[in-house]
């Protein structure tokens, strides 16, 4: 299995941003642990992360054309209101798992819906780092469900 993990707009500053909200681990911290998370359940993990909203829709779009079976991905706030992003993520026909570091609905009334969760199997949010670890264990069982007939993506 092969999963693509997206990072949107400023996780790249993950460790120096808000700590209250988002704790001090790094991006590439989080991507080594979902890499070595990855080896254990037997997947390769492939991450990406962009400021840019375009950059981001071509590296979905890519994805459709590549042996990808499933998609991990924080948006940052462009989960809020990207609905290009979601048109990009609509277009993928295999699993797609949106997660979230803070728990979104406990904060701030913009962060409460996402315009990204109709177009995604499912959402895990609030359990900071964590919540990619089980973003992956989801996508990879969505995925293996999926191969085998058993779920609608
Ligand atoms: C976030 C939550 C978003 O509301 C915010 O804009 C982010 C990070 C999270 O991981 O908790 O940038 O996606």
């Amino acid at each position: 299995m092969r999963i693509l993990v997206l990072h949107g707009v400023n996780l790249n500053m993950f460790g120096r941003r808000d700590p209250a909200h988002y704790g001090s681990a790094t991006l590439a911290q989080i991507d080594d642990a979902l890499v070595t998370l990855g080896k254990e359940l037997g997947a390769t993990v492939e991450s990406f992360q962009t400021n840019h909203e375009g950059v981001m829709v071509e590296r979905i779009h890519k994805a459709a054309d590549e042996d990808v079976q499933a998609v991990v991905v924080n948006a940052g706030a462009w989960t809020h209101y990207s609905h290009a992003i979601a048109d990009a993520l609509a277009i993928l026909e295999i699993p797609v798992v949106e997660v979230h570091m803070s728990n979104v609905h406990a904060r701030e009334n913009f962060r409460h819906h996402s315009v990204l969760s109709s177009v995604c199997t499912g959402s895990i949010c609030g359990f900071g780092p964590s919540s990619y670890l089980l973003g992956l264990r989801a996508a990879l069982d969505a995925a293996e469900a999926c191969a085998a007939g058993k779920v609608r993506i």
